[in-house]
C-alpha cells in the first residue's frame, strides 16, 4: 500500500463525509420539490450527484494506491427545514465544513510527506473554493428574492443549468 493506515482511514472518513453531504442535499431536493420549487430541487439533486462523485473519486484513489475502501453508515439527513433560505444556509455551512475537512487531509498528507495524496487532494482544494462560492451566490439570490419571490431564483437557476448543459 502506497499510503499510511492513518491516511487510508482518514480518506475513508472523507468518503463517508461526502456521502453524508450527498444524502443531505438529496433530502433538501425533495423538500424543495414539495415546496413547489422544482428547478431548485433539481439543482440540489445535481449537487447531491456531485457529492457522490466526490466520494467515488476518493474510492478510486484508494484503489489506485492499494488502499482499502471501507464504507460506513450514512446518517439520516435533516429534513423539514421549513424554508429555502435555511436550507441554503445549512448547505453553505456544510461546504465550509467540507473545506475544513479537506484542509485537515492536506495537513495530514504534508505531515506524512505523502506527496501523491497531497497532489490528489489539490483537486478538492480547488473544488471547495468553487462550491463555497456557488453556494454563497445561491444564498444571496434567495435573500434578495425573499421567500415569496423564489420563482425568480427558479428562473435564474433554470438559465444557469441550461448554460452549464451547453458547456458539457
Ligand atoms: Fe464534496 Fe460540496 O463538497
Amino acid at each position: 500500500m502506497m499510503i499510511s493506515e492513518q491516511m487510508n482511514s482518514a480518506l475513508n472518513k472523507q468518503v463517508a463525509n461526502e456521502l453524508n453531504t450527498s444524502f443531505a442535499y438529496l433530502a433538501m431536493a425533495f423538500e424543495l420539490d414539495d415546496m413547489g420549487l422544482k428547478i431548485f430541487g433539481e439543482r440540489f439533486v445535481q449537487q447531491s450527484d456531485e457529492e457522490r462523485e466526490h466520494a467515488m473519486k476518493i474510492t478510486g484513489y484508494l484503489q489506485d494506491v492499494g488502499g482499502k475502501v471501507v464504507l460506513s453508515g450514512v446518517d439520516t439527513p435533516r429534513s423539514e427545514y421549513g424554508s429555502a433560505r435555511s436550507m441554503v444556509e445549512a448547505a453553505l455551512e456544510s461546504e465550509k465544513t467540507v473545506t475544513r475537512q479537506i484542509n485537515d487531509l492536506v495537513s495530514l498528507a504534508e505531515s506524512e510527506k505523502d506527496y501523491a495524496t497531497r497532489s490528489f487532494l489539490q483537486w478538492y482544494v480547488d473544488e471547495q473554493v468553487e462550491e463555497v462560492s456557488s453556494m454563497s451566490e445561491l444564498l444571496q439570490m434567495v435573500e434578495m428574492a425573499g421567500e415569496s419571490n423564489l420563482f425568480l431564483v427558479e428562473n435564474r437557476l433554470a438559465k444557469m443549468m441550461k448554460q452549464e448543459q451547453g458547456k458539457e
